[in-house]
């Protein structure tokens, strides 16, 4: 029998979570190892240069460590900087994760969409570029948020997180007058692999309906793809590792994404 694929994720945080869930349910015959780079969070802060210097060293020690088959960049505003250096650097295949521009422009009937993201993902030229390219005669407003990331951290981690404080990121992705606007925006990119942890929140708080575009689902087929066909499900187990080496208490509140295991 060959040995179960090790797939490693990455993200600045807990973001990256949202879409491990989708690749676990893509492939459960596969070893996960999650990495969280807490030392550094929130990547939004950063500079573009810090994060390129910061991340493309680290990918390198992950690899060497875990040899995993395949690395997924579950963040943003990393992978709109750092796929191509990576690609060049090191052999093993990457699955990044960029803000779901296409789709959402290829699907919004009021011809108005918002890519929420953080502050550095909306700055990027890659960002740019992707509306440039792929905007199809949409509006597209650029939402950077300052804050949201870290909510969903807290809110993750069982803190109290306001509705008003949650809503107040979100305002700025609504254009328009109310349900009743055919102008209005009816779609909005969840740019930041964070936002997906605070759903219900969103979905409770937005001012109107919208469709949410998640990238996650696309990214577990991609990854599914590149593996070849699955093994035998096994649940092969799981690790959580925290850059900043701090003890992780949160297995009970993470096991839902690793598909019911326990991360060690
Ligand atoms: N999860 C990350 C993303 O998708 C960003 C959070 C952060 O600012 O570190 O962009």
């Amino acid at each position: 029998m060959t040995a179960p694929p090790t797939i490693l994720v990455f993200d600045s945080g807990l973001g990256g979570l949202t879409v491990l869930r989708e690749i676990v349910g893509a492939r459960p015959d596969a070893h996960y190892a999650y990495v969280a780079d807490d030392a550094f969070f929130p990547y939004g802060h950063h500079g573009e240069d810090e994060i390129i210097a910061r991340v493309v060293p680290l990918i390198g020690e992950l690899i060497a460590a875990h040899t995993p088959d395949l690395v997924v960049i579950a963040c943003n505003t990393a992978s709109t900087l750092v796929m191509s250096h990576l690609r060049e650097r090191y052999q093993v295949p990457f699955v990044g994760t960029v803000p779901a521009i296409k789709p959402a422009c290829a699907s919004s009937k009021t011809r108005r969409v918002s890519v929420l993201g953080t502050r550095g993902t909306v700055k990027r030229e890659y960002t740019r570029a992707l509306i440039r390219d792929f905007a199809q005669g949409c509006d597209v407003t650029l939402v950077g948020s300052a804050d949201l990331a870290s909510l969903a951290e807290r809110a993750l981690s069982g803190e109290a997180v306001s509705d008003r404080a949650i809503a107040a990121e979100l305002a700025p992705c609504f254009i328009g007058t109310g349900a009743s606007d055919p102008h209005r925006t009816d779609t909005v990119v969840l740019a930041c692999t964070h936002y997906p942890l605070l759903m219900d929140r969103l979905v409770r708080l937005a001012p109107w309906p919208v469709d949410w575009v998640d990238p996650a689902p696309a990214i577990a087929r991609r990854v599914s793809e590149l593996l070849g066909p699955p093994g035998r499900a096994d649940h092969t187990g799981a690790e959580m590792i925290f850059t900043s080496k701090r003890p992780h208490t949160l297995s009970q509140a993470l096991m839902p994404f690793f598909g019911g295991r326990v991360p060690a």
